[in-house]
This record gives structure tokens, sequence and C-alpha cells, in this order.
């Protein structure tokens, strides 16, 4: 086989970049013999090419011009592991324009500015990959994308932030969230700055990038609801824990009758469901489609190496398929409508602080029943003080119905507390947990 070196660039070689760079140069003959190709970085852009380096490049290759990088004709595949919107965006623009195939680790930047991307790389018929921007090393994007593109994917469920799932797997074992948080900070799973992950952000953009993907639609971040874990308390876990279910942070993209509905908040995953078998950092996404009934994918959600695994094989995507035609274009095809908020339908748990007084309960009960909303099993508390916790497990309903019997709830007089309701995630159904 003759060999052909292929020259490319890294844009940015912190964590993620110094660990392409590591894994080019040390899986090289692997490259080669898969590609017929010698990957080789000659140009990485940096802040402070004296920064101390994890993989240290050969002389010369760390550059602060991104000229360098953008005007030499040899490099036709540059690697945007930069991070931030700016000056990544215009950056990556410039190349794709100018006839550079490009492969990004970076969620913001798709899942905010991916038409413009994409339209772009079409444009100049040159690819744009994003493996390494959803769920680090696991390849969801390719499997989307190749295996599943002709499976009508209508249902995408992901626990797609480590962070926030090694917090949760923590509380549940009984730590409270400001500990579980600092132990997250302290073995490197969290930001000194947290709030994107805890807040779920940082999910949502996952979520935005795997719908767009999954139903062929362009979704944004700015499409997608999402709640985070900074009020999941050691009552939720407790409730959880006798009702046999976990609590997760779960996104869930849905396609009900030719619209789509994104959302990333905390729910109650059944114990029996594959998602509340996710622990610690992991991450896991779960595909359901007409043909492929349900396929769950779970590993290493981050991590400079597993993330860097992700963009190398992107990398190896991209020149093992330029001319050829194949899967080079944008995965939207078509525009779908956003199903109105209110309209997904889900069994829900909803936790109320009430007097502890006959007819209370019956008084909740009927106001639920208003709006079509039914009980299928309650835990009650006593909290002291003449009050009392409920617990309450739905049977299907619209979240809208429940968000307006909800806010009526509220205003009782024997209300306490503001109301909350989390989804109920399980396969079996509510009747099938024999809570008909
Ligand atoms: N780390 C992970 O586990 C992980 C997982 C999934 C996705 N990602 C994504 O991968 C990307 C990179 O993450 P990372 O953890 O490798 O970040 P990082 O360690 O902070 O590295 C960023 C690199 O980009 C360079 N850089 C940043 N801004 C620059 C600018 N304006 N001009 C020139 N160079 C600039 C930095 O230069 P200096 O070295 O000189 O500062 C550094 O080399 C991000 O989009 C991130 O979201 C990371």
């Amino acid at each position: 086989m003759t060999s052909v070196d292929v020259p490319v660039a890294l844009l940015g070689y912190g964590t993620v970049g110094s660990a392409v760079n590591r894994l080019l140069v040390s899986n090289a003959d692997e490259i080669e013999r898969a590609t017929g190709h010698r990957v080789r970085v000659v140009r990485a852009l940096v802040r402070d090419p004296a920064a101390e380096r994890d993989f240290l490049p050969d002389p010369g290759i760390l550059t602060t011009d991104f000229r360098a990088v953008a005007d030499d004709p040899e490099i036709r595949l540059v690697a945007e592991v930069m991070g931030g919107l700016e000056p990544a965006g215009e950056h990556v623009l410039e190349l794709l324009r100018s006839g550079r195939s490009v492969v990004t680790a970076n969620k913001q930047l798709v899942a905010r500015r991916g038409g413009e991307l994409f339209a772009t790389a079409s444009a100049a018929g040159v690819q744009l990959r994003f493996e390494a921007s959803v769920c680090g090393a696991i390849p969801v994007i390719k499997v989307l994308r190749e295996s599943l593109s002709f499976s009508r994917v209508h249902r995408v469920l992901g626990i797609v932030n480590g962070t926030t799932n090694f917090i949760l797997t923590r509380m549940e074992h009984g730590a409270a969230y400001a500990e579980a948080l600092a132990e997250a900070q302290r073995l490197g799973y969290a930001e000194a700055d947290p709030t994107d992950d805890v807040s779920g952000a940082d999910a949502a953009a996952k979520m935005a990038i795997l719908a767009t993907v999954a139903f062929g639609t362009r979704v944004t971040l700015d499409d997608v609801w999402y709640t985070g874990i900074e009020e999941i308390a050691p009552l939720h876990m407790r409730a959880a824990r006798e009702l046999d279910m976990a609590v997760r942070l779960v996104g869930a993209a849905t396609l009900v009758d030719g619209r789509y509905d994104v959302r990333v908040q905390p729910a109650f995953v059944d114990r029996h469901h594959p998602l509340a078998g996710v622990e610690g950092p992991f991450n896991a996404v779960m595909l359901q489609g007409d043909a492929i009934r349900e396929i769950m994918l779970e590993g290493p959600g981050a991590g400079g190496l597993e993330t860097a695994s992700a963009v190398v094989s992107d990398m190896i995507s991209v020149i093992g398929t330029t001319g050829t035609g194949f899967l080079q274009n944008d995965a939207c095809w078509r525009e779908l409508e956003r199903l109105p908020h209110g309209d997904v339908v889900s069994p829900f748990y909803v936790h109320l602080e009430v007097d502890d007084r006959p007819g209370v309960l019956a008084d909740v009960a009927r106001r639920l029943a208003a709006h079509e909303v039914s009980v299928a099993r309650l835990v009650q508390h006593e909290t002291g003080e003449g009050t009392a916790a409920l617990h309450i497990v739905l049977h299907e309903c619209r979240s809208g119905a429940l968000g307006t019997a909800l806010a009526e709830i509220a205003q009782l007089p024997e209300t306490r507390q503001r109301p909350t309701a989390l989804p109920v995630i399980s396969d079996r159904g509510v009747p099938g947990l024999g809570w008909a």
C-alpha cells in the first residue's frame, strides 16, 4: 500500500488537543493501515506556546497566529478543539469557506450555529464532523447518521452530562448536594464554575445536536427547554428510593405526529429502566425507532483521551470518505415544528407539602381530576408541625394539564410550599409497575 502524508492542524492544544496528537502519534500505523494515509499534526493554535503541555508536540508546531493555519495550502483538514463561541466560530467558518474539512468537539458552537456552519461546509463541498461534541467517547452521531439513517428514530433519551450524574449518584448514597458537588470538583468531574453543568445548559446543547441528527431537522439550543439539578434535595432521593426509582438528569427528544419536543430535566427513573443503572460520571443514550426498537450506548462522556478518540475517529472518516460523496452533507433535510410545551404526555412524580388534616387529600385529588390527571400511587411522610409531604406518582397526562392543576393546588390554603413535578421514566408503563 502506498502511503500518502496528510498534514493536519489543530485549533487548540489543551486537554483534548494534546490527547488528539498523542493518539495520532501512538496509533499512526493503525491509522495508516485503515486509511492508507500517514496523518501528521503540522500546526496547533494556542494562546501561550510556553504553557505546560500533557504531550509535547514537535518544535515549531505551536503557534499563536491563526494565519499560519488558514494560509497554509497544504492543510486540508483541521480539528477545532479550542472551545468557546468566538474566535472558534469565525475560524471554523473561514476554514470551511476556504475548502478545508473541519472536525469539532465544540457542542456550544454546533448547537447554536450549526445551520450556518453546515451551509458553509456544503457550499464549499467539504465536511464538518462533530462526534466529539456529544458524549465523549460514545460514537452516537455515527450510529445515528450511518447505521440508523433510514430507521425513523422517534425518541432519544440520554444521560448526557457526567458531572450531574456523578452528583445525583452521590446524593443517592446519602451525600448532600453541596457535598457531592465539592467531591465532583475535587475529582475533576466538575469545573470550578459548574453552572453550565448543574443548570442543564450543557446537556441541552448536546440534546439539541442529538435531536437534529435523529430527526433530520434543525434544533438549536434555544429550542430546548431545560432545568437543572440545583433544586434536587435529599427528600427527592428518599421518595425515589421508596418508589423504587432513581433520580437522573435526563434529556428527552421526542417526535410526535411530525412535531418535536426536546427537554432536559431531572426525572424519576424506574429502577428496572437501563438509564437508572448509569452511575457516576458515565453517559448513556437510548435510541428508540420503528425497526430497531431500542438501542442503548453507554460509556465515558468526557475526558481528554476519550473525547480525542471521537475527534480522531472523525478525522479518519473525513480522510476515508473525501471525494466519495458519502455522508458529507448536513443531517437536516426537512423543517419540523416544535410541539407546544404543554402537549408532552408522560407519567409524573409530584411533591406536595400540605396541612396534615382530613379532607386535604380529597381536595388535591379533586383539583387533579378536574384536569384529567389521575393518581397511580401515593406515599405520605409526616414532616412534623402539622404538615405532611405527599409523594404522588401520576398516570400519563399532558404536562400542560398538570401545570394548570398544580397552579390551582398551589393557591389552596392548605398548601405549604410550591408543588414540584418531575417526569417518571419507565419502560414498563405505570400499569406494568402495579400502580394501575
Ligand atoms: N475536556 C473534556 O473532557 C471535553 C469533553 C468533551 C468536549 N470537550 C470540548 O473540547 C474543546 C476543548 O476542550 P479542552 O478541555 O481541551 O479545553 P482546554 O484544555 O482549555 O484547551 C483549549 C485550547 O485552546 C486554546 N485556545 C483557547 N482559546 C484560544 C484563542 N482565543 N486563541 C488561541 N488558542 C486558544 C488554548 O490555548 P492555551 O493552551 O495556550 O491556553 C488551549 O490549548 C471544548 O469545545 C470542549 O467543550 C472537552
